[in-house]
């Protein structure tokens, strides 16, 4: 068996070392005489996971105890739909700050349900950047403020937690949750798809402030109601048992590794390698994103020419290195570097694109 280095943007690379643990327990999970994907959610087994990711998570984010913590079906897209409909009355204002794709789907998903004001936006410039808070053009009675810390497509991160007030700051941390330590308290709401840097697809996190599950929000089935979800710990319905448990073994083997101060540091050096290998190439290879606003998670670059990137895609999987391919709204290459990608995977590449441009250049 050869395990490649995959650079997958989402679902993405897990440790090894959890997908044999999984491997371990497929067929019978501690005893139980079952797998735990076989049994009931309600069951003392799956309970026992259940709780142990939410306290290992909790533990990770040093997450207050003012905020729930739901593990939900529906992916970070549905979070996007909920979080108006729990959050803001029916049209009234919310804010939007554009600094990618994700943030336009955002957008499209609260349409419906309130008034968006997008109140900084970087499209014009092609998403090379995040606005300054300065010029941001926020509404005086906005439900809350919306922002995607990190842009997975386009490479774009917020490095600092804006300060917008009073006023509940919500964020999509679909791919950088867990990737360096955050001030949790400085956001009403948090969420993630988990195929990043939590686990498997099919399980979303959504971290809430207590006092805004209050909030009347609008018309709507029970559902799709986060205090619902809430009171009944996320299992309101049949929870998606087998992702919440991968995920949880995913938090254990990052605090074994450190948690996320030691994850911080290692993304660091991962992401500055590579972004050193493309500043350093006299432009062969090149990333158009600002300096300051540039992700740790998601390194697209271009190579200067576009005839290259198919020989650059072929020769690097024959080399170990694979879904490198750029999103195609924005074509190219791009390497996602989350916690499970191993230092060597990211040394290993930046080694092959020396290499190729030795080769090429
Ligand atoms: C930042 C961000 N937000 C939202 C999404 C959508 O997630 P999902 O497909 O789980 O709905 C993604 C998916 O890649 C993402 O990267």
């Amino acid at each position: 068996m050869t395990r490649a280095y995959n650079f997958s943007a989402g679902p993405a690379t897990l440790p090894e070392a959890v997908l044999r643990q999984a491997q371990a327990e497929m067929l019978e999970w501690h005893g139980a005489g079952a797998s735990i994907v076989e049994l009931s959610h309600r069951g003392p087994e799956f309970l026992q996971v259940a709780q142990e990711a939410e306290a290992d998570l909790r533990a990770l984010m040093s997450i207050p105890d003012d905020y729930a913590v739901l593990f939900l079906q529906g992916g970070a897209t549905s979070q996007q739909a909920l979080i108006p409909l729990n959050f803001a009355a029916p049209g009234q204002k919310a804010d939007y700050v554009l600094t990618g794709h994700w943030g336009k789907t955002a957008i499209k998903q609260a349409k419906p349900y309130v008034d968006v004001n997008v109140a900084a936006s970087s499209e014009a410039d092609g998403y090379r950047d995040v606005p300054e808070r300065g010029a941001w053009r926020l509404s005086d009675d906005a439900a809350y403020v919306h922002i995607t810390a990190n842009e997975t497509i386009h490479g774009v991160e917020f490095r600092d937690i804006p300060d917008v007030g009073d006023v509940p700051l919500v964020a999509d941390f679909s791919s950088s949750i867990v990737s360096e330590p955050l001030d949790v308290s400085k956001f009403g709401v948090i969420y993630a798809g988990a195929q990043k840097n939590l686990g498997p697809v099919g399980v979303s996190v959504a971290i809430i402030r207590r006092d805004l599950l209050e909030r009347a929000g609008q018309p709507r089935a029970d559902i799709f109601t986060y205090a619902s979800h809430a009171s009944k710990e996320s299992m309101l319905n049949t929870p998606p048992t087998w992702n919440w448990y991968l995920a949880g073994l995913v938090f254990k083997w990052m605090r074994a590794q450190g948690g996320v101060e030691a994850f911080a540091a290692s993304n660091q050096r991962k992401s500055a390698l590579l972004y050193d290998v493309i500043d350093g190439s006299g432009g062969f290879y090149r990333n158009e994103v600002a300096a300051g606003a540039r992700s740790r998670m998601n390194v697209p670059f271009f190579l200067k020419d576009e005839a290259l990137d198919k020989p650059f895609l072929a020769e690097a999987k024959a080399a170990g290195l694979i879904s490198l391919k750029g999103h195609r709204a924005l074509g190219g290459m791009r390497a996602s570097i989350y916690n499970a990608m191993p230092e060597a995977g990211v040394e290993a590449l930046a080694g092959f694109m020396r290499d190729f441009q030795q080769r090429n250049g």
